[in-house]
């Protein structure tokens, strides 16, 4: 390589503008690139093929986000790679490096030998003993992040978004750990660094758990029963959820009581509600001026929302999951394990990090029971006295009540909160309905319906 590691991301400016969006990682699809440049940028292999780890910020609308970069560079690139090539210069082509197994090997090696490189540290936790020299392959799924998966041992998280400060998905993590958490992957090292002095997490090793099933692939499969069951009712059909959700509960529970004891937890009153109330107000808003769909529902919601203001009880809160659904969540052998506490992308890095009512988990986690009840019937004429959404319906009810009643096995029963769960439910509900109206049109029935039942409206 000739050029600095620097010159090398300057160079590749343009076809990154075109290459990011492009990317199911990338935050800021809805946007036009305006720029992008390097922030900093490093060489961690010099050779062919060459690694630059980079971070980068992207310019769109006038505000900017940071991102990271493995750039691998080549003088051949071969075909197993050519999916992930982002443009060729000087007669080098530059592609996502996290594809390439030659270089990703690198990275759980620098983990396990606890190395420092190029101004970033590598590091295994506490008592760690890591095997080395394993091949990496990417996770499929959709994801917010690149993760890889080291034979069958570990999986490797590269943040993309960054966030400044130490990453909220490792500091809950090692929180949980300290506490001996059962339902987590154990957290096995970390990738830091320094972005404009700033400490930055870039990457977060875990055990990978080989045998586990995805909640939602579960809960869907459980729907799908029930839809070839015909008459039958949820509890009577072989794939019955309900003792999973109930385990489920338990589990968030116990997660929740966890988190409250490692980390602190707090009690707040008029100002907390205020504040949640107003930002309630402030995102229907928005979206009813975006959405005309919702305008029918928008006096039930509002009223909703202010029953939640005029709460008079203090609010218990705590560092909560921030993104739970049936997502992430994975059952192994021996139970429940949550995954990915990053909290929502989307949201600022100061309110992920805040004291939060858990509420907000429990009311992610039974949108997700609705949503998982209803996909099949996404693009399906029946109407509402129709058999299929009366059984979609009695599933919903039916795990959502025994997640609630799991979680209040462990802790007191969310559904004693009834106004701010309802608010909490309602305020995600509607964040659904301007997703899905910018990406899923077809889907919009699903917020829609859920918002009309619970609303009455
Ligand atoms: N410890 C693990 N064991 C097995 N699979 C995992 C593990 N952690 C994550 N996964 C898989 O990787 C996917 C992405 O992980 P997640 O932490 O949710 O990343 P992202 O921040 O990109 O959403 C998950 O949906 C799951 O399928
Ligand atoms: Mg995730």
């Amino acid at each position: 390589m000739t050029s600095s590691p620097t010159e090398v991301i300057t160079e590749l400016a343009d076809a990154l503008k075109e290459w990011l969006p492009t990317q199911r990682w990338f935050a800021g699809k809805d946007r036009a690139v305006e720029s992008v440049a390097p922030v900093q940028a490093v060489s961690l292999v010099d050779g062919d093929p060459a690694l630059v780890h980079s971070v980068i910020e992207v310019r769109q609308n006038g505000s900017s986000d940071r991102y990271q970069l493995l750039i691998g560079l080549r003088t051949e690139l071969p075909e197993h790679l050519g999916h992930a090539w982002i443009g060729t210069r000087a007669q080098l082509a530059c592609y996502d490096a996290t594809q390439d197994t030659e270089l990703t090997g690198l990275l759980l090696d620098l983990i396990a030998r606890g190395e420092s490189l190029a101004g970033l540290d590598f590091q295994h936790e506490a008592g760690a003993q890591l095997e080395s020299a394993l091949k990496s392959r990417p996770v499929g799924a959709e994801q917010s992040n690149t993760s890889l998966v080291y034979g069958h041992h570990y999986i490797l998280k590269l943040f993309r978004k960054l966030v400044t400060g130490t990453n909220p998905d490792l500091t809950l993590h090692r929180a949980l750990q300290r506490q001996q958490c059962e339902h987590i992957a154990e957290p096995l090292g970390a990738i830091q660094g320094s972005v404009d002095g700033d400490d930055v997490t870039f990457g977060m090793l875990q055990r990978f758990l080989p045998a586990a099933a995805d909640g939602w692939a579960m809960a869907t499969a459980s729907v799908r029963d029930l839809m070839a069951g015909g008459e039958k009712h949820p509890e009577d059909v072989g794939g019955d959820f309900a003792g999973e959700a109930r385990r489920l509960g338990q589990s968030v529970a116990e997660v929740h009581a966890d988190l409250a004891e490692a980390l602190g937890s707090g009690s707040e009153g008029r100002e907390l509600l205020e504040s949640t109330v107003d930002a309630m107000q402030r995102r229907l808003d928005a979206v009813l001026a975006a959405v005309p769909e919702l305008s029918a529902h928008e006096h039930g919601l509002r009223s909703a929302f202010e029953a939640a203001r005029e709460l008079t009880s203090p609010i218990a809160v705590q560092h909560i999951h921030g993104d739970l659904h049936l997502g992430q969540v994975l059952r192994t052998a021996h139970g429940w394990v949550l995954i990915d506490f990053e909290g929502e992308p989307a949201a600022p890095a100061a309110e992920r990090l805040s004291l939060r009512s858990p509420l907000r988990d429990v009311a992610g986690m039974l949108r997700s029971f609705d949503y998982a009840a209803h996909q099949l019937l996404v693009g399906y004429p029946g109407g509402s006295e129709d058999q299929l959404t009366e059984r979609a319906l009695e599933w919903a009810r039916r795990n959502r009540d025994a997640f609630c009643a799991g979680y209040a096995e462990k802790a007191a029963d969310p559904r004693e909160h009834a106004v701010l769960l309802r608010a909490l439910e309602l305020d995600k509900a509607v964040y659904e309905v301007a997703y899905e109206h910018g990406n899923r049109p077809e889907w919009l029935a699903v917020p829609l319906s859920s918002i009309a039942r619970i609303t009455g409206s």
